[in-house]
């Protein structure tokens, strides 16, 4: 069985911090070692330009993302570890994809409709006041950067779930009028790594300014940890276990010492000593991946290069890769007369079964898509029966109208209604 490929982006607008490696960096960086699977990590740069108009803060960002991965030890001969805007093959895949993005789909993004609200509860006129384009467009640049590689697994945020399905939207359907060529990708949440609790006990995130960065000095993490926020309990008295303190230390100890310090809780530590204990705890294990990035911080020019290197490797994916995504709409050399077509059978002759059910499950999501208002018509009527076969009736009759390429895609159609409706016809 081929690899599965995973693959995740990180914004480059902030300071890495604590959250960001128990949540996103320490599971990807294990992944990675996993040789089942393919991973593509990379800086998005070109999406830190949506949120931030500070170059300084972009730049410096994109040095601290790049240099913090590798001094966590991440093996680039491993994994592929490059950064967007090197790949001009994705922003070019964006425009082609945008193409065959419905406005809707567009107008129904979280973080669209998020800015719409404000507006609105704000009382302004213009719902749409403050509104880039780039935040409108960027769950397609989000398609581009995950459908350039084919990527299968895609590990983020809850906030980001919505943004995968729409990529699946956007690969479906141009599977559908094109070619089979796009896999469709899936998020993969880890719903306990998701809550690393920051300096007030709140999910750990720079929008709460509760952040530890993950690579402040000693003399700053120590100050960072006495500033956790706990209760009044004196030394003697028994605390809560579950508390801010004890969740960090569980995701830097192991079972065994967890299970001591949980019991010291219960016994009555005092916060002080038990924020001493998990300041020496963390800065043990920091310590030396600290010195690694001061060391990067020091020679960029080795992160540089190491970027470039993996930027090297995966042009050799999508360089081929978008040639034939051209082909297939029409982007072509002058003396290239071959049709997609026939392009298109010759391959599916090579492909193998798992490519082929692959692509067949998303021409069947595509059309069902452009169908699915067909089936709640019928999902709502009173007599079900009566209504799906009304439909497929005035279905095949369309069919019967239409001509040739037309007709094929209304066949489809009628073909997936007739199967989704077989209960009743
Ligand atoms: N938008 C993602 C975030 O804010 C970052 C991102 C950009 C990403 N492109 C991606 C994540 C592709 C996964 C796959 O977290």
């Amino acid at each position: 069985m081929s690899k599965k490929t995973v693959l995740t982006g990180i914004t480059t607008t902030g300071t890495p911090h604590i959250g960001n490696y128990l949540g996103a960096i320490k599971p990807a960086i294990d992944a990675s070692e996993n040789p089942a699977f393919n991973s593509y990590f990379f800086l998005a740069d070109f999406h830190a330009l949506i949120k931030c108009q500070e170059p300084e803060r972009v730049a410096r960002s994109t040095r601290e993302i790049a240099a913090t991965w590798l001094a966590l030890g991440l093996d680039t001969d491993k994994a592929t570890f490059y950064r967007q805007t090197d790949i001009p093959e994705i922003t070019e895949l964006t425009w082609i994809l945008t193409c065959q993005t419905s406005k809707g789909l567009m107008n129904r993004a979280h973080a669209y409709k998020a800015a719409v609200d404000a507006n609105r509860d704000a009382g302004k006129e213009d719902l749409d006041d403050g509104v880039t384009m780039g935040l409108f467009n960027y769950p397609i640049l989000m398609a581009a950067d995950i459908l350039m590689f084919n990527a299968d697994i895609i590990p983020v945020g809850k906030d980001q779930i919505q943004h995968i399905e729409m990529a699946r939207d956007i690969a479906g359907r141009f599977n559908h009028n094109f070619e089979p060529l796009f896999t469709l990708p899936e998020a993969q949440v880890d719903e306990e790594t998701q809550l690393i609790p920051g300096l007030d006990g709140r999910k750990m995130s720079k929008s709460y300014d509760n952040t530890i960065p993950l690579f402040c000095s000693s003399d700053e993490l120590r100050k960072l940890i006495n500033q956790i926020v706990t209760d009044t309990r004196e030394p003697g008295e028994p605390k809560d276990p579950d508390n801010t303190l004890m969740h960090l230390y569980r995701c830097f100890a192991g079972e065994a010492e967890s299970a001591v310090m949980r019991q010291r809780f219960i016994e009555g530590i005092g916060w002080g000593d038990a924020k001493k204990e998990l300041f020496e705890f963390m800065d043990a294990q920091l310590s030396a991946p600290r010195e690694r990035y001061n060391e990067l911080m020091n020679d960029l020019g080795e992160v540089e290069a190491i970027l470039h290197k993996g930027a090297e490797r995966a042009r050799e994916y999508s360089a081929p890769f978008l040639d034939k995504v051209r082909h297939a709409v029409g982007i072509r050399s002058l003396t290239d007369t071959s049709s997609s077509r026939q392009k298109a059978e010759v391959k599916e002759k090579e492909k193998s079964a798992e490519e082929v059910a692959r692509a067949e499950e998303g021409r069947r999501r595509a059309i069902l898509m452009q169908i699915r208002p067909l089936l709640e018509q019928v999902e709502q009527a009173e007599d079900k029966a009566a209504a799906a076969q009304a439909l497929v009736a005035e279905k095949a009759a369309e069919v019967e109208s239409l001509k040739k390429k037309a007709r094929q895609k209304a066949q489809n159609e009628l073909d997936l209604l007739t199967e989704e409706l077989a209960a009743f016809l």
